[in-house]
């Protein structure tokens, strides 16, 4: 059985994007994958976070791993925070990464610009995030499109480090969607969808209600045009939104089209505020019973136990390999 590994930052509560690009794709790994699923709360603070938006935000996001479908019978759920092996392993990564190959991160270019102090964890953050793939042996890891580079660097730190020590890690492939692996921003369709984004209008949240939902969608950015088309460079707007429509619907991007043919944007945006709607009630239905349950904190406490058991064999053959572990005395 071929293992998963994917994490998610509770650096806010999840958007559409996170859901559309990672979560939704990790409810159909479960059945014939061995599925590890991480709150990964230490790559959130590689940028200043408020410790109490920190911490409620960890237990939100687990709710909401849960909420979207993700069965601890089958799965694996976790904090990172609480598995000590993530950061053991994070620092033996760092050690066999180059500064250089850091630095060409386009996150790290992203994030550490117009920045005031910019934390040394945000540069070494990739080399974390290759610790947390590695510990579980993992085979697959679905992610959006924007974590391809980190995940291409975690397959090359992988093989430096069989290559140099012992051939103890498996050699990750990476799993991006090919529809909905990077949802934009609504109101700057040229960027990327983002939970920590300042400008709240321009992302939805899982979280975000039925009048919200709709007006955000209402005054997404469009063209001047009015054909409900798809055409990802001169209307990237309403290929976004047709992006979305499809994704939440199930129908097909030619079928969304053929529906809107001859109507304008409103009609449009009407129906893709439906289908997102439709989409996500569910989810926070489920998601507020979840959260005030001694079901989840249960279900975190034994994800957290599982994950050490199994992370903590791989980093002590990794600190073998090193020569971390001590020889003890031969009586
Ligand atoms: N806009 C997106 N479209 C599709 N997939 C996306 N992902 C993120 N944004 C989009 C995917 O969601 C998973 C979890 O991402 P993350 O929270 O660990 O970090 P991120 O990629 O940096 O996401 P955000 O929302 O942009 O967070 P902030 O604002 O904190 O930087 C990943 O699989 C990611 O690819």
């Amino acid at each position: 059985m071929a293992t998963i590994f994917s994490g998610v930052k509770p650096t806010g509560i999840p958007t559409l994007g996170n859901y559309l690009g990672a979560l939704k794709h990790f409810v159909t790994y479960q059945e014939e994958h061995d599925c590890y699923f991480c709150v990964v709360n230490q790559h959130a603070i590689t940028v200043p976070q408020d410790k109490l938006e920190l911490r409620d935000n960890s237990r939100k996001l687990a709710a909401l791993y849960l909420a979207s479908g993700i069965d601890s019978d089958k799965s694996t759920l976790f904090i990172q925070s609480e598995v000590p092996a993530h950061t053991k392993m994070g620092w033996i990564m760092q050690c066999i990464s180059y500064i250089g190959e850091l630095e060409r991160m386009t996150q790290f270019k992203d994030k550490s610009q117009n920045r005031v102090g910019v934390s040394s964890g945000l540069l070494t953050y990739p080399p974390l995030m290759a610790a947390d793939i590695l510990l579980y042996g993992t085979d697959i890891v679905p992610v959006g499109d924007d974590q391809k580079q980190h995940l291409e660097l975690t397959r090359d730190l992988a093989e430096r480090f069989n290559k140099q020590y012992n051939d103890i890690f498996t050699i990750p492939e990476v799993h991006i969607p090919k529809v909905g692996a990077r949802i934009m921003d609504l109101g700057d369709p040229t960027k990327k969808m983002s939970k920590s984004d300042e400008n709240s209008s321009g992302f939805i949240s899982m979280l975000d209600d039925e009048k919200i939902i709709r007006k955000k969608i209402m005054r997404a950015t469009t063209d001047s045009d009015a054909t409900v088309k798809y055409d990802k460079e001169n209307k990237p707007g309403v290929a976004n939104l047709l992006t979305i429509y499809s994704l939440c619907s199930g129908k097909s991007i030619e079928q969304v089209e053929a529906e809107y043919e001859g109507k304008g944007y409103g009609d449009f945006k009407e129906g893709v505020a439906e289908a997102v709607i439709g989409q996500l009630k569910p989810i926070q239905d489920r998601y507020y019973q979840l959260l005030d349950s001694d079901e989840l904190d249960d279900i975190l406490d034994k994800g957290a136990e599982k994950a050490a058991f199994v992370a903590n064999k791989m980093l002590a053959k990794a600190e073998r390999a090193m020569g971390l572990e001590r020889k003890r005395k031969k009586k």
